[in-house]
């Protein structure tokens, strides 16, 4: 079973099925000794649920501050430099095509303008964390449920919840490309059909992998297509560039059966060779699988199987400092 997380540990109101579909980790590297912060959504308990069955809200763009708008500024300048080397070229399209700009935190009304004439999606706002029920039923619907806060400017490299700039400068983007978008969609589907058969860890490990940390192969090397790497300064250089992960050939029983770290830099990335395999994912019959799942290995997130199609082997030198760092 997946590792427990920081954050369900801290909360007993977050499940950790919630945080493997919704949750990113964007460690840095650093020590976190920081002060428990302020929760949102769901981790903030029933009393924070919004009126809205669906957990929407309105965005209350006019209502963040001139600070805020600059945490924005700061994260945005920084990854639109070091993007167009690090991310696939669909990625780096979509950004460009959006209506984001480095000054102001995006209004999700204009986003889903562009993005509803593009692939009939949009984005709404969420307090934080949702019900996993809810979350599917927003992707099921073509909706993104976007968290409206932003993190504070102390922790722009690590942050527990998803927070406005990973939700759209990390996902959104990506919402622009037809097929990712059709995926994600199915995604939504299939997780309600998953929770009713117990099977949410399982196909939480396939966003995982995928919409959230996922590579993609352009011109033979591994680009970024992933949320949670696109939208972390540290872990997009990590994952694109440095020796210590394996970057191993998408399988998707190899994926499913693979735990993955919620704390730290992933061990291993899983590297579609096009786009385009995530259409094939969206048609897969996942029952059979789930019966298949049921037996068999679950996997570490830094072990190489034989059967791998091992793109870079990786060294593992960062989390083994990291363990020695821990003993
Ligand atoms: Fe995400």
């Amino acid at each position: 079973m997946q590792e427990p997380s920081r954050s369900a540990a801290e909360s007993d109101t977050v499940s950790g099925a919630a945080l493997s579909h919704q949750h990113d980790a964007h460690a840095s590297g650093e020590p976190l000794n920081q002060p428990s912060r302020e929760k949102h959504g769901l981790a903030a308990g029933d009393a924070a649920a919004p009126p809205s069955p669906n957990w929407t809200i309105d965005q209350g763009w006019s209502s963040y501050t001139e600070a805020e708008h600059a945490v924005w500024k700061t994260l945005f300048e920084r990854q639109t430099r070091l993007l167009p080397e690090l991310a696939c070229a669909a990625f780096v399209q979509g950004m460009r095509a959006l209506p984001l700009e480095a000054d102001r935190i995006p209004d999700f009304r204009r986003l889903s303008d562009v993005l509803m004439r593009k692939t009939g999606w949009q984005i709404v706002a969420v307090p934080g964390l949702v019900p996993d029920d809810v979350f599917f039923d927003h992707l099921a619907n073509r909706r993104f449920p976007s968290g409206n806060f932003i993190r504070k400017p102390d922790e722009l490299d690590y942050l527990e919840e998803p927070d406005v700039f990973h939700d759209v400068f990390g996902h959104v983007p990506m919402l622009m490309h037809p097929v990712m978008s059709d995926f994600i969609q199915a995604y939504g589907q299939g997780g309600l059909r998953a929770q009713s058969l117990g099977k949410l860890p399982q196909l939480a490990r396939l966003y995982w992998y995928t919409v959230e940390f996922g590579l993609v192969l352009e011109n033979g090397a591994p680009r970024i297509y992933g949320a949670g790497i696109a939208s972390s300064f540290t872990e997009s250089r990590f994952a694109v560039q440095s020796p210590s992960p394996n970057r191993i050939g998408f399988d998707l029983e190899r994926v499913m059966r693979t735990n993955y770290r919620i704390d730290d830099f992933q061990e291993s990335y899983f590297v579609l060779d096009s786009l385009d395999d995530l259409l094939h994912l969206a048609d897969v019959d996942f029952e059979p699988l789930y019966q298949r799942l049921d037996t068999g290995p679950e996997y570490a997130p830094g072990m190489v199987l034989p059967q791998d199609r091992v793109i870079q082997r990786g060294d593992g030198s960062y989390h083994s400092a990291r363990r020695g760092e821990n003993l």
